[in-house]
Formats: C-alpha cells, sequence, structure tokens
C-alpha cells in the first residue's frame, strides 16, 4: 500500500450523499469549571459571550456557557452536584470534548439513516420549541464516549438552542481572526482505526481522503498512523489517529493514557491570516508548541516562495507545507487543561488542502521534548 495519498481530495457526487451535513454547529466540553474556562477562551482565544443555561433558565443538574467566534462555537459544561454523568465523565476523562454537533437539514432523517447503518443510538429525535421557533436534535455515538449530536435549526433565530438566554457581558475582548474549525482529530486506540474509519464510511457516508502510516509520521522514537475522513462537501474533516509501535511513548499514547481513552485530540480553527491570529494569541497567554529554528532555514528550499515573511514565521513558530494544489501555515498550542491530552491548531490554507504531513517530523520532535519534561516519553 501506498504509505501517503490514497486518494485526492476531490469529493464525490452530492446527489449521492446520504448524509448531507452543512457544517460543524458546535462543539461541547465537559470542563470542571464552565465559568472559568468560558472566561479562558474570550480572554485568551477572543470568543464572544453568546448563550447561558443554568439555574436561572431552570436547570438544576448543570450549567452551560456558549462562546462564539465567527462560525465557530463552543459550549462549556459543568455539573452543579455530585454524581452526575457529566461529573462521572469529567472524573474520568479530565476536561475534554463530549460532543461534536453537526448541522443538518434534516436530523430525524440523519439520525434513522445513521442508525440503520449500524450507528449506536444515543438521542432519539427530539423537537424543541421556544418564541424564537423550532430546533430538531438527535445523535449518536462514535470513539470513545464522545459523540455526535444532529442539528436542525432551519426554523429557529434564537440565540443558540431552546433552553438558552443570551448571555450579555460587559466584557467583550476583541476577536483574534479564527473563523471555522477545519478539522477536528480523534485518537483511538491501537488497532481500532480502521474500525473507526469503516464507521465513518458506512454510517455516515465519508470518504478516507488522506492516510498517513507510520513511515510519514514518526521520529527517532515514537511513530502514528492517521487516516483522514471527509463528509460528502468536503466541510467536515476528521483525521484519525492511532499510535504505532516506536521506541518510546508515542504522543497518542500519551493521550490515551492521560484521558483514560479515545477522544478528541485537538480542533483545528482556521484564520485567514495567521501571522496576525497568532502574533496577537501569543499576546493573550496562549503558548505553542516552538520548532527549532534551524526548520526556517531550509523552510524556503521545501515550500517554495511564499507570501509570509519568514522572520515573521520563525519568531512565532510557525510551520509551513505545500502539497500539488498549494500551500497550508499552521501552529498547535500547547495543551490546554491539566491532563496532557487536548490542544488547538491554528491554520491558515493558501490552496493546499492537506494537513502539513512535511511538518510532522519537527512537530512531533516538539511534542516529545514536551513529554520529555513531563517524564512520560
Ligand atoms: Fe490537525
Amino acid at each position: 500500500m501506498p504509505n501517503t495519498i490514497v486518494a485526492i481530495p476531490k469529493i464525490f457526487d452530492q446527489a449521492a450523499d446520504f448524509m448531507p451535513i452543512n457544517g460543524t454547529d458546535y462543539i461541547e466540553l465537559y470542563v470542571s469549571n464552565a465559568k472559568q474556562a468560558a472566561h479562558y477562551y474570550k480572554t485568551a482565544f477572543g470568543f464572544q459571550s453568546l448563550a447561558y443555561a443554568g439555574l436561572e433558565t431552570g436547570l438544576t443538574d448543570r450549567e452551560s456557557y456558549v462562546v462564539v467566534q465567527d462560525k465557530i462555537r463552543l459550549v462549556l459544561t459543568s455539573p452543579l452536584r455530585s454524581g452526575t454523568m457529566i461529573g462521572k465523565h469529567i472524573d474520568k476523562h479530565g476536561d475534554g470534548v463530549k460532543v461534536v454537533a453537526l448541522w443538518v437539514d434534516d436530523a430525524t432523517y440523519a439520525y434513522h439513516e445513521a442508525v440503520k447503518r449500524g450507528a449506536e443510538p444515543f438521542l432519539e429525535p427530539v423537537m424543541e420549541l421556544d418564541e424564537y421557533g423550532k430546533v430538531v436534535r438527535s445523535g449518536i455515538h462514535t470513539y470513545g464516549e464522545v459523540v455526535h449530536i444532529f442539528i436542525e435549526r432551519r426554523d429557529y433565530d434564537g440565540v443558540f438552542l431552546p433552553g438558552f438566554k443570551k448571555w450579555e457581558s460587559h466584557y467583550n475582548p476583541t476577536a483574534t481572526g479564527l473563523k471555522y474549525v477545519d478539522h477536528m482529530v480523534g485518537n483511538v486506540d491501537l488497532g481500532r482505526m480502521d474500525y473507526w474509519v469503516d464507521f465513518y464510511e458506512k454510517v455516515m457516508g465519508f470518504v478516507n481522503i488522506l492516510s498517513f502510516d507510520d513511515k510519514d509520521i514518526s521520529t527517532e522514537y515514537t511513530a502514528l498512523m492517521s487516516k483522514v475522513m471527509s463528509n460528502g462537501n468536503g466541510r467536515i474533516k476528521f483525521p484519525i489517529n492511532e499510535p504505532a509501535p516506536g521506541l518510546k511513548k508515542s504522543q497518542v499514547e500519551e493521550y490515551l493514557e492521560f484521558y483514560e481513552g479515545e477522544g478528541v485530540q485537538h480542533i483545528a480553527v482556521a484564520t485567514d491570516d495567521i501571522v496576525a491570529t497568532v502574533t496577537d494569541l501569543r499576546n493573550r497567554g496562549v503558548e505553542f508548541l516552538q520548532v527549532p529554528a534551524t526548520y526556517y532555514d531550509v523552510l524556503e528550499k521545501r515550500v517554495g516562495k511564499i507570501d509570509e515573511d519568514i522572520d515573521s514565521l520563525r519568531d512565532l513558530g510557525i510551520l509551513v507545507d505545500r502539497d500539488e494544489e498549494g500551500y497550508l501555515l499552521q501552529i498547535f498550542t500547547k495543551t490546554v487543561q491539566a491532563r496532557p491530552t487536548m490542544f488547538f491548531e491554528i491554520i491558515q490554507r493558501k490552496g493546499a488542502q492537506s494537513f502539513g504531513k512535511g511538518n510532522f517530523k519537527a512537530l512531533f520532535e516538539a511534542l516529545e521534548r514536551e513529554q520529555e519534561l513531563r517524564g512520560t516519553l
């Protein structure tokens, strides 16, 4: 089997797509302290207050803060008492992604189609109404304890979802230029990647657009394998990673150990100006992985001419890679919660539709330096 591109990301016949998805609706994280997490995402990442649900809206067991930046919505949820499902999730995994919500035109159809094809049900279709209209939600399980909720909101013009009220705040830090979710990566157990690739193909109608094996993604010590799944219109991309045997513990193994199971490894968010965005994020305290300065000495030789000033890229630690269609710029934050599990990627695409394969080695060596400091390599 070739170890790189299996199929170029030319998405298949739209008419044959049995699971049309308009985009990522929201991402919900279960966190220990939603109120403070919301403040972090506002302050550090430039999100804005959008909606709230909790005691003031009639909930008794949990509260959620919703923050927004352009098309990206994050829901931060914490339990209000002990012994809840949310609390158990946090006890086991630490802070992490529970829901990857997908925006569809028909959540009832999406649910039945997915379940017919083998998905494990999570939420049977429910219709919720308030003065702003109606929303239909349904849900299925995916890897680990992560779920996909289908959201049908064409007859709704409320602030977020029924049950939420607008969250007015006097604290509205400026945005940092984050626009939409480019892709979201899942880490799964050794030997389970192909199972989940199969799941996204059969149940969700996704296609495998790229594959990387341990020859592509390895350093002296560690390796991983990855397959990128895309939905029909290319708006949803889910790379799935599994660890590969190496001399030392890989970052995926470290994730699986500390998350105590499979889960979302990183959320990649797009910007139109990565230099401005990363400068802003860094000034607000977001920490990024650093590659050695020597990475930039050979950069132009490797990727050819680019629009950006190499000195700015070196100063910020932004990585560049080129494919047949153009190039991309990317950078990875350090993990954003107590456990060394989830992190963010900031990405700017200038034609390239790939995922930065040329950066894997430099990147994983940077990750290994972090692991070394934690004593988990
Ligand atoms: Fe990524």
